[in-house]
């Protein structure tokens, strides 16, 4: 139960970040002096050291060496916490003994904090981890930024240069995203403007640091929010069950319904224990450790996670993450990782590297096949199993996740469900009392009428790829040649029956269920079935499927992005790239290229005829009859059985 730890809900979690010799732990060191919060004897210890070294000067950053001798020998966490208090409230300073393990604790969420400071030198400017540095605290939902400009003593606390290294850190954290609350010029050695001002630099007329400090607010309070409640461990004392873990955000309340994810399973709060035992206790907030007993005995285990019947987090097998990677060997497609994130742990395989971001100079790259060590970059994950996920700005404390490599942190971030449909609300059923009735037509006797089998041929691909097109010539083909087919095109349909549907990742997950459920009725009729639909999900594909599992071809037709954006039928990818159409496939809304198809169609490569034929000929063997060739045993039974 070593994760069980209590909040403390008044200290004010601030990180110091910047480029190395930039002055960090100098600053950290004169924070805690000018704040008084230095231990009895560390100063006279500090005095002592510096002479034994020969300098005359205080070397505040020695403070911190003190302090991490301390921590080496102490425990072997590697994040080191500082604490300091200021008038106002108290602070913990969150820091790591180096540059690695501190972004490692960064992605790991160990360094959760309300704030940061963002150290720049006066006499360097931004540099290589000036920029690192700032674009995690972008990437990590970090709204609050401070910056200081050290080391104005070495430029003769030049006015100036202040406004010029400014300029120069605001033109960055805008470039990212993010926009400095607070530039406070200091001199981190002399003392200046760290919570007095000095004489230096009259010209200055802003905050202190410590005024900046004190004038931060805490992140947005996680009581809140929507109730989060993984489930940590559960206990068994006889016939009670009490389930142990630490309310992330959010309340529970004896007599709450609680639903568990991704079981979707509900039970009712009958009594929720602390230690040492409360029995008046009947709520209990974000950050605090409890138990629960539940009025049934449902299926609950580590890694659960509780929430009320409304506002339950997402379910799905695939997410996207904005990642940190922190690995010598690179990330790559096709690898698989263990993630975890809450109480959560599950194995995911990357699916796509969709973006690479080169974090010195910010550049883009949509084709990067790895990401190397320190890249920072946007990857689609695929679990196995069903998971509950919560976008990270829906929740810090859920949404954010650590990837695992042979137990070694590989990277972390944050998660980012754009793009993909909550899987929650296509999986329920809502009617219960459903029977299903036998007809008295048999599969055999329709399969003898008309003459060959029913199959349905699942186009899938990007807008212009040529589904339609080859869909429309494949049924008159198919038609000319006495077979009974029918093609079910999105445009169409979306005139129709789906009407009502647009292009959220939600609507497209509808659209393909209902397309999926006609396609096998159709199907079960008799017909051949040729569908056209982006279907941009795999999972959607995988359900159609299992409507009709033994008649069901998914068949790639393949044209790369840019081809279809050459192709551009419709007009569409030019409306798209001028921003006309939100969530446009394969611009701002993913598409999962088929990793298993009965079919690929090379569009790209073949002219339509070539590619007609080839489907014709699939199709034919497909659905026919004991006469003709055909060498898929299963997809044939059907077919034969007559
Ligand atoms: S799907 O994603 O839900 O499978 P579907 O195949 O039904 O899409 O519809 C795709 C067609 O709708 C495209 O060929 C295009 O003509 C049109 N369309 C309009 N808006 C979009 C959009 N945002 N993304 C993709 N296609 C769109």
């Amino acid at each position: 139960m070593t994760e069980i730890t209590e909040v403390n809900h008044n200290q004010f979690r601030v990180v110091i970040v910047g480029h190395v010799d930039h002055g960090k732990s100098t600053l950290i060191g004169r924070l805690l002096y000018d704040t008084k919060s230095l231990p009895d004897g560390k100063y006279e210890e500090l005095v002592q050291i510096c002479k034994s070294r020969g300098t005359d000067a205080l070397e505040w950053s020695f403070v911190l060496d003190a302090f991490q001798a301390e921590r080496d020998q102490a425990i072997t966490i590697d994040t080191t916490q500082i604490w300091f208090s200021t008038q106002e409230r108290d602070y913990v300073i969150i820091d790591a003994p180096g540059h690695r393990e501190f972004l490692k604790n960064m992605v790991s969420g160990a360094a959760a904090a309300d704030a940061a400071i963002l150290v720049v030198d006066a006499t360097e400017g931004v540099r290589e981890q000036t920029k690192r540095h700032a674009y995690l605290l972008s990437l990590l939902g970090l709204r609050q930024v401070g910056v200081v400009i050290n080391k104005m003593d070495m430029v003769g606390h030049s006015s100036e240069t202040y406004a010029k290294v400014s300029k120069e850190v605001d033109d960055y954290l805008q470039s990212i995203g993010l926009s400095a609350n607070y530039i406070v010029p200091i001199s981190a050695r002399e003392g200046d403007m760290i919570s007095s001002r000095g004489d230096a630099m009259p010209w200055y007329k802003g905050k202190t640091l410590v005024d900046v400090l004190d004038a931060f607010e805490y992140d947005s309070p996680p009581l809140s929010r929507a109730l989060r409640f993984p489930i940590q461990d559960v206990y068994r004392f006889g016939e009670e069950r009490i389930l142990v873990g630490r309310v992330e955000s959010g309340s529970l309340s004896k007599g709450d319904k609680i639903l568990f994810s991704p079981t979707n399973e509900e039970a009712v709060i009958t009594n929720i224990k602390t230690w040492p035992t409360d029995s008046s206790k009947v709520t209990a907030g974000a950050g605090e450790v409890t138990g629960i007993t539940l009025d049934e005995r449902i299926f609950v285990e580590r890694g659960h996670i509780g929430s009320h019947t409304t506002n339950p987090p997402m379910l799905s097998n695939v997410f996207r993450a904005n990642i940190f990677w922190l690995a010598a060997k690179p990330l790559k497609v096709g690898n698989t990782y263990k993630v975890r994130y809450a109480t959560v742990e599950a194995t995911v395989t990357v699916q796509s590297i969709d973006l690479v971001i080169d974090t010195d100079d910010l550049g883009q790259n949509e084709k990067a096949g790895e990401v190397g060590k320190n890249a920072v970059a946007e990857v689609t994950f695929r679990s196995q199993d069903m998971l509950p996920i919560d976008p990270y700005t829906d929740n810090q404390k859920t949404g954010r996740l650590v990837i695992y490599e042979d137990y070694d942190i590989a990277g972390g971030g944050a998660i980012n469900m754009e793009g993909y449909p909550d899987q929650r609300l296509t999986s329920q059923p809502k009617s219960e009392n459903i029977y299903m009735v036998d007809t008295l037509v048999s599969d055999e006797t329709r399969i003898e009428l008309k003459g060959h089998a029913g199959g349905i041929f699942w186009f899938t691909g990007l807008s212009g790829a040529g589904k339609s097109t080859l869909a429309m010539a494949v049924e008159k083909a198919l038609f000319e040649r006495g077979l009974h087919t029918y093609v079910l095109d999105g445009d169409n349909v979306r005139h129709g029956l789906n009407q009502d549907l647009g292009f959220s990742p939600e609507d497209r997950a509808e659209n393909i269920r209902r397309i999926g459920e006609v396609a096998a009725l159709m199907a079960d009729a008799g017909l051949i079935v040729i569908s056209a639909f982006i279907s941009p999900y795999q999972e959607d594909r995988n359900r159609a499927r299992a409507a009709a599992p033994d008649v069901f071809n998914e068949i790639y037709v393949s044209a790369d992005l840019a081809t279809c954006e050459d192709r551009d039928p419709k007009g569409l990818y030019k409306k798209a790239r001028a921003g006309e159409i939100a969530e446009f496939t394969g611009i701002d809304s993913p598409y999962e290229a088929p990793s298993n198809p009965e079919m690929v169609v090379d569009t790209q490569n073949n002219d339509i005829d070539t590619c007609v034929e080839q489907v014709i000929k699939y199709v034919e063997e497909r659905v026919a009859l004991k006469s003709s060739a055909s060498n898929d045993q299963t997809k044939k039974e059907k077919a034969i059985a007559v």
